[in-house]
């Protein structure tokens, strides 16, 4: 636990209180107000958390001033331009970079659990055809704590480590089997000698019927989506899988709590929102009008892919996703896409209007994501079951994180209490 080293004090009523501050490693100090309530009587009002830290982490920093986010201390450029995303995830769930054999020990012990229980195939076949890939998703996620019994004691480190093993190997095969069901085609198991993105390709695309051969310009885009996915501090679907995990729930409930926090047009769900928002403006000289209704309050119109509640600069994952949107259309001959001449000029204007700027609205991640994700064939309802995946090794690095805190409690936020004083019941006949 981080030491205080000095106080602020509160003055209430006339008495005086001593706030102990914290000083994190890099961010703003922190104040103390754990024993608050207990010797001041009051509770602290902060919805949405604007300015709460909910827990100590020693996984990722975001400056959202700067627009910079950093992965144990790494800069995701650097990773998204030199690491993988297995390396990634490895660095993530235990701290360091892994040398070639940790590395080499890593990947295959992920490889050799990308399989689910075969009973799993049955499980789905109880969802609708058209059900959202994500409602199948958060319930088949939910489900495996019915398959992996070995792997639920949330106190025995080792089965905490193989719960962590399994999911980040299983969501891909969960996601593409939620796809292809979705579809109507058979199920495609994962096939071992392919990398974990084009694994995950494998199983979208190919079908009984003919080979298929990862397209290695997708594969690397497949890789790098998953890096800029990978973790993000305690946004609202890694606090989710914390709050669910701090009551002892087991860690497959937990992730599909994450899964189904995620969803939101607000969070995970902006990469499908924002591409619907592409093809409805369609032409470039529709931007305008666009604009327009964005800022006019009571269209309820957001510009999808703008604005962040940390980054108040651009978000560093949409420099490098806007670089890979380029890169890949380039490759796949396709660079003059409608979509993306769209997404470029909606940007060009947006950073040069009053509005955006004053407000500090930025494109996120999910401005170019969901460009490249249609140029791989991947429809809309896909973009965040692939968010999904992606960002299960941060839930999980965080969940065992927290898991393993000695001082542990249940999540457990009070109110600012503002219904009916105590009053007497009536009974029917005399209301
Ligand atoms: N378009 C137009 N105006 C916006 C937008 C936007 N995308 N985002 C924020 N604003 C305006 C708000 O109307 C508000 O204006 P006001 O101060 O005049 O009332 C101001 O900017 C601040 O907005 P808040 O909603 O208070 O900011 P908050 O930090 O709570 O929300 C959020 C952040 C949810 C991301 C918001 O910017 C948004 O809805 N963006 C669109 C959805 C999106 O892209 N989400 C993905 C986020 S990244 C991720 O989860 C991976």
């Amino acid at each position: 636990m981080t030491e205080a080293n000095r106080s602020a004090t509160l003055t209430l009523d006339g008495k005086s209180y001593s706030l102990p501050v914290m000083s994190p490693v890099l961010g703003p100090d922190v104040l103390d107000i754990r024993k608050l309530y207990a010797e001041a009587d009051v509770f602290t009002f902060d919805p949405g958390f604007t300015s709460t830290a909910a827990c100590e982490s020693a996984i990722t920093f975001i400056d959202g001033d700067a627009g910079e986010l950093l992965h144990r201390g790494y800069p995701i450029e650097q990773l998204a331009n030199q690491s993988n995303f297995l390396e990634m995830c490895f660095l993530l769930l235990y701290g360091e970079l892994p040398n070639a054999a940790q590395l080499e020990d890593f990947v295959s012990r992920v490889t050799r659990h990308t399989m689910v229980h075969e009973q799993m195939h049955n499980f789905f076949r109880g969802f609708r055809r058209d059900a959202h890939p994500m409602a199948t998703m958060v319930g088949v996620v939910g489900a495996m704590s019915a398959f992996y019994h070995d792997s639920l004691d949330i106190n025995d480190e080792w089965q905490r480590e193989v719960a962590a093993i399994r999911m980040i190997a299983k969501l891909p095969t969960i996601a593409a089997m939620a796809y292809k069901y979705s579809v109507g085609q058979p199920f495609v198991y994962p096939k071992n000698s392919l990398s974990y993105p084009g694994n995950f390709l494998h199983m979208c695309f190919a079908v009984p019927a003919e080979d298929f051969v990862v397209n290695p310009i997708l594969e690397k885009a497949m890789d790098r989506i998953m890096m800029l996915h990978a973790d993000h501090e305690q946004n609202a679907s890694t606090s989710t899988v914390r709050l669910a995990g701090s009551s002892g729930a087991n860690p497959f409930a937990c992730i599909a709590a994450g899964i189904a926090c995620l969803w939101g047009p607000a969070h995970g769900g902006a990469n499908q929102a924002c591409l619907e928002m592409l093809r409805e403006i369609g032409t470039v000289d529709r931007i305008p009008e666009y604009i327009a209704k964005a800022k006019d309050k009571t269209s309820g119109f957001r510009l999808m892919g703008f604005g962040h509640r940390v980054y108040k600069n651009f978000d560093p994952r949409a420099k490098v996703m806007k670089e890979s949107a380029d890169e890949v259309l380039g490759l796949l001959g396709i660079a003059n896409n409608p979509l993306l001449q769209v997404a470029k000029e909606l940007e060009r204007i947006a950073l040069s209007d009053d509005y955006f700027i004053s407000k500090k609205l930025y494109p996120n991640v999910d401005f170019y994501s969901g460009i490249i994700l249609e140029a791989m064939g991947f429809p809309t309802s896909m973009f965040t079951p692939i968010f999904a995946l992606s960002r299960t090794v941060g839930w999980i690095s965080q969940w065992k994180e927290m898991i393993a805190e000695k001082n542990q409690k249940i999540g457990r936020p009070r109110q600012l209490y503002i219904g009916e004083p105590k009053r007497d019941y009536v009974d029917v006949r005399h209301r």
